[in-house]
């Protein structure tokens, strides 16, 4: 019997392994292979309608493989802040799956906010376990776009005005992303700074100002952080829609940068197949929708990159080239994603998770005002807490456009702040004001009604005798993510506070000295009270542990250490767009109906050029409210001597700066050091100075620490749009170490030989 059996597993052997001989493993499948070759045997197999397919959606979300070659399909999911929940397969309405709710994490204003590059590894990290948990292969975020405008709809969902603080916050959020198998979508490239005509318009920019402040957190995210992909804009540049641009994708994304990824199309961003076929777009997504509600259904046929560009192959119009380039691309991209065997699982909505979102929403939260160390709130003697204003209720994470999400739960202020607080005071809360009670986004509800009848004045004057009988009051208002606010699709209307809130804060204010404002919002808003309210703190929007975020930095429980990624402008004229640049549009055009559909596209010009944000307050000595780079603690730091470890450098060299900074107050904290350039003499205009160097440092109290920033020619470059390079000109520069751009603590001086 024996003898048999092993006889038997012998011919068995056999056969399998002349079977194998036969049917040896494809090379595309064989991971004893180097990726080039297996990524060439697979393009080898295809079919050219197989090729054609894998450039374009097949369901609102995803793209095809090649089903005959087991080469699985594509998911991709937004967002930047958590993961968006499943819609339908061809439509844009939920799914209704009871397993796709996350945590969401801070927006990212709120993340640049602290300065920290370990919070943003541990942001895309935990980011991508959940995305990867739910099986997605390419997240379609982070957005880099530049602070241009405080009315940007979709500012709360990028990083700030600062090429370089974007530039170094969204390099560890990719790479932490990128651990897990997902693919980072960096967006939306390029130029795509405000909402308003986002579809219709035409941006005028000099070379100068887009290689100095509009594209280097994209190249920053390509070829530091190396994105696996990266996706295009709405807008046109050069008169061609971005994500079909000769000069954005060809000439400099996959030329000067030598981008080997994946250019994907923003959703409905696609409207020429020539255009897409040669200006280096490799896969299209969302043709015929508005990218994020109505569509036309099962259109995947009609893309741009499907049929049409088929037929123009099989007619003899178009060569195959730009097909297997952008098929190869797709292929490396599913070698690193779906076709990555040592991908880990992913995790979703972990106690790690939870603590990673609170945490980077404490670092965030910024502490613009603090008269009087008014905060944190001395439990000890504060007996009763009113906490007034609609955003300590209402939900968050629901609304805004693509960056929607369902959450697992959502703290809200008012409950963090009774969870903390409410041991020992008596905390109360009255709406003081009504704005908006929806709270339904592309079918996801919040599950709050938030209607209320009452008039103004009987909400008002409620908020106001509320304060009046108690020892605190924490105003928690700002704006929402409904439309016209921070919200996707349109931008704001104006700077102030929307829904009466200045009157009620002017109320507050006079009825209690103790007041704290805390601010949810992703934008600057004017605060024509700022001189009678003694504590403001600027809280973003935290995700799902905002109100435990903020209840912990009210509390003291966490020392603020967040500073303000853009400038916050007194009154809306103070910012260059809006001294200087056209915004919305040309305003001539504007008058004549142009931006309304894309047979008459408007054109923005870029008039202030370089001097975005705090480049054009601190150049024209414009004070604003509260500049970039700022935020207080509750504890005092002290900055010594400024020193540099040599007079001069040459353009091969590097120059160190030290300084050493010290915790002077009573409390642990955290400082971030900021190194600013200053160019002395220049033959062209430049900036009063521009951040290259900055570093978050935790300190005891007494406790001291030395900070040093290195950087070389780089750092004091300009970029010469006639040559086309960057030029550091010899001469003498300044290096300003601070903690904030108008707060300057010490200086040296240096030449560049
Ligand atoms: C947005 C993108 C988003 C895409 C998919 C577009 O409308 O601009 O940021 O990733 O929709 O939802």
């Amino acid at each position: 019997m024996l003898k048999k059996t092993v006889l038997i597993s012998f011919l068995t052997l056999i056969s399998f392994s002349s079977m194998a001989q036969n049917n040896p493993i494809p090379v595309y499948l064989d991971e004893s292979k180097p990726v080039e070759q297996r990524v060439q045997d697979a393009v080898s197999r295809m079919t050219l309608e197989e090729k054609v397919a894998m450039l374009h959606a097949q369901s609102k979300f995803s793209s095809p493989g090649v089903p005959r070659l087991g080469i699985p399909e594509f998911w991709t999911t937004d967002g930047p802040h958590g993961v968006r929940p499943e819609v339908m397969w061809d439509e844009w309405d939920q799914a209704g799956w009871t397993n796709d709710s996350i945590i969401a994490y801070p927006a990212l204003t709120a993340l640049s906010a602290t300065w920290n590059k370990k919070m943003s590894w541990n942001y895309g990290k935990a980011l991508g376990e959940e995305a990867r948990y739910r099986k997605k292969d390419i997240l379609l975020g982070p957005g880099v776009n530049i602070y241009r405008t405080p009315l940007n709809g979709r500012n709360f969902e990028y990083m700030g005005e600062d090429p370089y603080l974007t530039s170094k916050m969204v390099v560890p959020y990719i790479k932490g992303v990128q651990s897990n198998g997902v693919a980072t979508s960096v967006k939306h490239f390029a130029l795509n700074n405000q909402e308003m005509f986002r579809h219709t318009s035409n941006v005028i920019v000099d070379d100068r100002t887009l290689y100095e402040i509009y594209l280097p957190p994209f190249k920053a995210a390509v070829t530091e952080g190396d994105s696996w992909t990266i996706m295009g804009a709405y807008d046109m540049y050069k008169n061609q829609y971005a994500s079909q641009n000769q000069y954005l994708l060809n000439d400099i994304l996959k030329g000067e940068w030598n981008y080997k990824g994946v250019v994907v199309s923003d959703w409905g961003a696609v409207n020429n197949t020539e255009q897409a076929i040669h200006n280096g777009l490799d896969l299209e997504f969302g043709s015929w929708t508005n990218g994020l509600s109505a569509g036309t259904k099962n259109a995947y046929d009609n893309y741009y990159l499907a049929k049409p560009y088929l037929d123009l192959i099989k007619a003899g119009k178009v060569g195959t080239k730009e097909l297997d380039d952008k098929v190869t691309r797709i292929l490396h991209l599913a070698y690193k994603t779906t076709m990555n065997r040592n991908k880990p699982f992913g995790n979703i909505a972990s106690e790690e998770h939870k603590a990673i979102a609170k945490e980077i929403g404490e670092e965030g939260i910024v502490l613009l005002k603090n008269q009087g160390n008014l905060l944190p709130i001395d439990i000890n003697k504060t007996k009763k807490i009113a906490v007034i204003g609609e955003n300590a209720i209402k939900i968050m994470t629901v609304g805004g456009g693509s960056s929607s999400l369902k959450v697992k739960y959502e703290t809200l202020p008012l409950d963090g702040i009774k969870a903390r607080f409410g041991k020992k005071a008596d905390v109360q809360f009255a709406r003081g004001y009504v704005g908006d009670i929806g709270g339904e986004y592309n079918g996801v509800k919040s599950g709050q009604n938030l209607k209320d009848d009452r008039s103004e004045t009987e909400l008002l004057n409620e908020a106001v005798s509320l304060a009046k009988k108690s020892d605190f009051v924490i105003f928690v208002g700002g704006l929402n993510k409904s439309d016209f606010q921070d919200s996707e699709g349109n931008d704001r209307k104006n700077l102030g506070l929307p829904y009466n809130q200045d009157q009620l804060i002017n109320a507050l204010a006079k009825a209690n000295k103790n007041l704290a404002v805390v601010l949810v919002s992703g934008n600057a808003v004017a605060m024509p009270w700022v001189k009678d309210v003694p504590s403001i703190l600027q809280a973003w929007y935290l995700g799902s542990e905002s109100g435990n975020s903020i209840a912990s930095i009210l509390a003291g429980d966490a020392n603020p250490s967040g500073k303000l990624p853009f400038t916050f402008p007194v009154k809306l004229e103070d910012n260059s767009a809006h001294q200087l640049g056209e915004y919305p549009g040309n305003k001539e055009e504007l008058a004549a109906g142009k931006g309304k559909d894309q047979k008459n596209p408007i054109n923005i010009t870029y008039n202030e050029g370089i001097f975005v944000g705090y480049r054009w307050h601190d150049t024209k000595n414009i004070k604003p409210l509260f500049s970039f780079g700022h935020g207080l603690s509750y504890t005092t730091f002290e900055f010594g001597k400024a020193s540099a470890d040599k007079a001069s450098l040459g353009t091969s060299d590097t120059i160190t700066f030290k300084v050493s900074v010290k915790n002077t107050g009573k409390k642990g904290g955290a400082e971030v050091a900021q190194l600013y350039i200053s160019d002395l003499q220049s033959s062209v205009p430049r900036p009063a100075k521009e951040l290259k160097g900055f570093e978050k440092v935790y300190l005891n109290p007494g406790e001291q620490k030395e900070v040093s920033f290195t950087i070389d020619k780089s750092a004091l470059s300009y970029f010469d749009a006639e040559k086309h390079q960057w030029v550091a000109e010899p001469g003498e520069f300044e290096a300003l170490i601070g903690n904030s751009s108008d707060a300057i603590k010490t200086k040296v001086k240096f030449t560049l030989k």
